[in-house]
C-alpha cells in the first residue's frame, strides 16, 4: 500500500516541479512536499500502520524520494533563480551610446548683460561702481537734490510711496548725495540700479526699469568733460561711432541740465516705430551738479564742480538689439530671452 503511495508521490512531485514557471512557484513547491508538515512527512508518519517487518525497506524508500525530491527542486530553484537575474540584469543595462539628454542652462538675462557691459566700458574709463538702496528716504530720492517739498518736478516721478518718508527709488540719483557724504574727493562713480515708477506700462515705458547713474566731482569738472565722456561710452557701447543730440532740459539737480538722444540706429535717422518718426531716440538725462545738490553733500560749490548722468539701460538694449517692446525685458519669455 504504502509502496505505492510512495511512487505516486514521486510522480506527482516530478509533474508538478516540471509545471513551475519561477522561482517562488519552486518555494512553495518545497514547502508542500518537503516541509514540516508536508508530505513526505506525512509519509513518514503512515509508516505506523506497516507491518513492522517491512518498515526499515519502507523508510528508506522514503527517504530516498526524500532526497531526490530534494536535488532536484533545488536545481530547479538554481535555475530559475538565475534565470530571473539575467533578465533584471538585462533590463538595467545601460546603453552608453545613446546620445545624452542635453541640461538647459541659464544665461545671463539681456538686462543684466547690457548692465555689466556699461559698468566695464566705465570702468574702463576710471569710474568706481557705487550701489545705492532700492528702497529710499524722500530725503535722499527728491529733498537732497533740490526737489523742495511742493516742487512741481515731484510730481513727473510718479512715485511708489511706502510710508510718507519712504519710496521705491524713481532714479538712480537717489545715490548722489548719499555717495558725497561717504567719499572723500575726487569722486568719481557710477551707480547702476533698479528703478520705479507708476506709470502706465506701454511698449516704451515700465513700471520697473534700469538706470546707471554717473557722478564726476571735482575742481574745474566742465561741460565739456561731461559730453566727452558720455560721446566716449556709446561709442564704445555700440562699437561705432554714434550721433548724439543734446536737447536743454530741467532736473531740479542739475543746472544745466539736457536730455541726451542717439540717433536712430535702427532707421539710420529715417524715421522708423522704435523713434517715434523723429530719427532719434533719448537714452540719458544729464547735466552740471547744482550748487545747492553738492551743499547738500557737503561739498563747496565755490571750490568743487560736477557733473551727473542718468542712462536708460533698457533703451541701450532696445536699440543696440533692435528689440521693438520694453515688456518682453519682464514677460520671462525663454523664447525671447534665449536670443541674446
Ligand atoms: N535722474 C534723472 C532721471 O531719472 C536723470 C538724470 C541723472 C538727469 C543725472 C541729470 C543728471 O530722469
Amino acid at each position: 500500500m504504502i509502496e505505492k503511495t510512495i511512487i505516486a508521490l514521486r510522480l506527482e512531485a516530478e509533474k508538478e516541479l516540471a509545471a513551475c514557471t519561477d522561482a517562488s512557484g519552486v518555494e512553495a513547491l518545497k514547502v508542500k512536499f518537503l516541509g514540516k508538515k508536508g508530505r513526505i512527512a506525512g509519509l513518514m508518519m503512515s509508516l505506523k500502520d506497516a507491518p513492522k517487518e517491512e518498515r526499515p525497506a519502507l523508510g528508506m524508500q522514503i527517504n530516498e524520494l526524500k532526497v531526490a525530491l530534494e536535488q532536484q527542486i533545488s536545481s530547479t530553484h538554481l535555475r530559475f533563480e538565475s534565470e530571473e537575474l539575467a533578465c533584471r540584469l538585462a533590463k538595467e543595462v545601460m546603453d552608453v551610446t545613446l546620445p545624452g539628454r542635453r541640461a538647459h542652462l541659464g544665461r545671463e538675462h539681456i538686462i543684466t548683460k547690457t548692465i555689466n557691459e556699461a559698468i566695464d566700458i566705465l570702468v574702463g574709463m576710471g569710474f568706481s561702481v557705487q550701489y545705492g538702496p532700492d528702497i529710499e528716504s524722500d530725503f535722499y530720492n527728491f529733498e537732497a537734490l533740490n526737489f523742495s517739498e511742493d516742487h512741481p518736478a515731484r510730481e513727473m516721478h510718479d512715485t511708489y510711496y511706502i510710508s510718507k518718508q519712504f519710496c521705491l527709488r524713481t532714479h538712480t540719483s537717489n545715490t548722489q548725495v548719499r555717495v558725497m557724504e561717504s567719499s572723500t574727493l575726487p569722486i568719481r562713480i557710477i551707480a547702476p540700479g533698479k528703478c520705479f515708477r507708476n506709470e502706465d506700462v506701454s511698449a516704451r515705458s515700465h513700471v520697473q526699469f534700469n538706470q546707471v547713474e554717473g557722478l564726476y566731482i571735482d575742481e574745474e569738472v566742465t561741460f565739456a568733460d561731461l559730453l566727452q565722456t558720455l560721446q566716449e561710452f556709446f561709442t564704445q557701447f555700440f562699437g561705432q561711432s554714434v550721433q548724439l543730440r543734446h536737447r536743454p532740459s530741467y532736473f531740479p539737480f542739475v543746472e544745466p541740465g539736457m536730455e541726451v538722444d542717439l540717433h536712430c540706429l535702427e532707421c539710420g535717422g529715417k524715421g522708423c516705430s522704435l523713434c517715434k518718426q523723429s530719427g532719434w531716440l533719448e537714452v540719458a538725462g544729464a547735466g552740471m551738479v547744482h550748487p545747492e545738490v553738492l551743499k547738500s553733500g557737503g561739498i563747496d560749490p565755490e571750490v568743487h564742480q560736477g557733473y551727473a548722468w542718468g542712462l536708460g539701460i533698457e533703451r541701450l538694449a532696445l536699440l543696440r538689439s533692435g528689440i521693438k517692446d520694453i515688456r518682453l525685458f519682464l514677460e520671462n519669455d525663454v523664447r525671447f530671452l534665449d536670443q541674446f
